[in-house]
């Protein structure tokens, strides 16, 4: 199994962006998580696909695009024309997941589903067999900066369990909270791409990206 840092740009410096991916980049994250909060699904709002086209020129990571949108199937369109290589959609947020799944997945990039907190693991059976990526938020979307929701660890194992028995390669990513003191335990229940915001951004993001990756390629 492949292990990939996927830092959140949501903590970046944003007066010193390309600098800041640069650092990432050259110690070993191949994805960029770029967070796109719509005000509606989440209370907050953060930026959406004129920065993501700017950025997308100025690094060769994968744009892993988390879409915390209400209805996101309007979007798809437009953030796979932006540059986005992986979009992720909330299964809360869809009126129809299939086709939201699908429409990605007609753009050419690779559709990842995500779930909140609240929201059990089965709901995502009826997709096992369309996505490429499942996200488990370990905090309640909407901000950076969050406590790991402990219950989370229990979660990563069962979807691991289920990606296992649907047999496809399915990739297991975690957001929220995670800093270079508990990627560990995120990583031995299952996880194999880990979201980072303020472990990677607080500080020297160069520094940082090492030492997660030392973490990381332990595994
Ligand atoms: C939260 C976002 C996360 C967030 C992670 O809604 O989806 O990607 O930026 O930030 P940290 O790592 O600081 O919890
Ligand atoms: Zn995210």
């Amino acid at each position: 199994m492949k292990y990939i840092l996927a830092p959140s740009l949501l903590a970046a410096d944003f007066k010193c962006l390309a600098g800041q991916m640069k650092m990432t980049e050259e110690n070993g994250a191949e994805y960029l998580h770029f967070d796109v909060m719509d005000g509606m699904f989440v209370p907050s709002i953060s930026f959406g696909m004129p920065v993501l086209k700017s950025i997308k020129g100025a690094t060769e990571q994968v744009m892993d695009v988390h879409l915390m949108v209400q209805e996101p199937v309007r979007y798809v369109t437009d953030f796979a024309d932006a540059g986005a290589d992986i979009i992720t959609i909330h299964l809360e947020a869809c009126q129809d997941v299939k086709e939201t799944i699908q429409k990605i997945k007609n753009c050419g990039k690779k559709a990842g589903i995500s779930i909140c907190p609240q929201t059990d693991a089965d709901q995502l059976l009826p997709y096992m067999e369309l996505v490429d990526m499942i996200l488990v938020m370990s905090v309640q979307p909407g901000f950076g900066g969050q406590k790991f929701i402990p219950e989370s660890i229990e979660k990563i194992r069962k979807v691991r369990r289920m990606i296992t028995e649907c047999g496809r390669d399915i990739d297991l990513e975690v957001d929220g909270g995670i800093y270079q003191d508990n990627v560990e335990e995120v990583l031995k229940a299952g996880a194999n791409v880990i979201v980072a915001g303020s472990a990677v951004f607080g500080g020297d993001p160069g520094q940082n990206t090492k030492a997660m990756m030392e973490r990381l390629r332990q595994y």
